[in-house]
């Protein structure tokens, strides 16, 4: 017997410390300790011992089973440990390693654009204001004087969300002059920038959808005077100090009188080139004293107070400002293009 428990030590040790894997461990744990495990065989026999034999190999026993129990405890940590230091190996972090510099992005120029003229007229004292894209006729034409029969109205021109022709996708932002009157009273300075939708075929030059920057100003004496002083001034400050300006007659529904102004071409100062369309000049933007009737729309007496409105296109602002040669680059979001600003 005592030569049974000494080739269990011998043989369970050696197992114990070759094992390699937890699974493995624990059936060698089953097979020698487990209930039907070798040294429980073993012990099974105690009973066949003489009483003198019994103390000496009950102790023999117990110390093999302490030793087996030792080992296999010591060889469970040992695995653990080289599974955690495996591990760490793993997922170690190179420090060393250059980092990965994100791409980072910048504003649109069209919205550097924007953000200069916001600058410009919050320090002439104007406000900024905001407002739907999706409109009511009444705003978007009626209160605007704009007739019944303006081609503009026309299912062909705009886009129409309902049957009636009552709502649509604004097709300038000129409704704005009426919901701040509307909502502010008078006297009035402000800006508002935004899309607008018009059913135009895409070209160099037209797209249907844009955006436009409106400008209001209504006050006790405000003259045309104040229209030109204003415009010459935001112009000179966007397009440089020398910009030479023309304001042409025009016509506008919710405007009287009404012009727009052009500016010296960028392109070819003013020779003529396919720019300006050999004109020497180029249109960017609408503007008039406010109508009469528009005023008295909004509740506001047009014998007591006058103001001059304006509306521009960002785009074609941002085209003269960079010397953009097509518009379709505003709108198309390719990254060769925009990186160049
Ligand atoms: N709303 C006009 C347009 O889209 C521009 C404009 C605005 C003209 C304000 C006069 C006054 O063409």
């Amino acid at each position: 017997m005592k030569a049974q428990l000494e080739t269990i030590r011998q043989s369970a040790l050696e197992a114990i410390t070759a094992v390699q894997a937890g699974p493995d461990l624990e059936a060698l744990r089953v097979k020698y300790l487990g209930k039907k495990g070798e040294l429980t065989a073993v012990l099974k026999q105690m009973g066949k011992l003489s009483p003198e034999e019994r103390p000496a190999m009950g102790q023999m026993a117990n110390d093999v089973r302490a030793a087996l129990e030792a080992a296999i405890e010591g060889q469970s940590a040992a695995l653990s440990q080289k599974a955690m230091e495996a591990k760490l190996k793993l997922e170690a972090v190179d420090v060393t390693i250059p980092g990965r510099k994100p791409v980072q992005g910048h504003k649109h120029p069209m919205y550097t654009v924007l953000d200069e003229m916001k600058e410009i007229f919050l320090n002439m004292g104007f406000e900024i204001m905001d407002g739907p894209e999706i409109e009511q006729a009444d705003y978007n034409f009626t209160k605007l004087n704009a007739p019944e029969n303006h081609p503009s109205r026309d299912w062909t021109d705009t886009f129409y969300l309902e049957e009636d022709s009552s709502v649509l996708l604004r097709s300038q932002t000129s409704p704005m002059q009426i919901r701040a009157m509307e909502g502010y009273g008078v006297p009035i300075r402000m800006i508002s920038a935004g899309r607008v939708y018009r059913k135009d075929e895409v070209d160099a030059t037209h797209s249907p959808m844009f955006h436009q920057i409106e400008g209001l100003v209504v006050d006790k004496g405000i003259t045309m005077a104040d229209l030109k002083g204003t415009l010459n001034a935001v112009i000179r400050e966007i397009y440089g100090p020398e910009t030479q300006t023309r304001f042409r007659p025009h016509h506008f529904p919710f405007t009287e009188p009404s012009c727009e102004v052009d500016i010296r071409c960028h392109k070819c100062g003013g020779k003529g080139c396919s720019t300006c369309k050999g004109e020497g000049w180029i249109e960017i933007l609408g503007a008039g004293m406010v109508h009469p009737k528009v005023l008295r729309n909004c509740g506001i007496d047009p014998e007591e107070y006058s103001g001059f409105a304006f509306g521009m296109g960002l785009e074609r602002l941002a085209l003269g400002r960079y010397k953009i040669s097509d518009m379709r680059l505003i709108f198309e979001n390719d990254m060769r293009f925009l990186e160049q600003f």
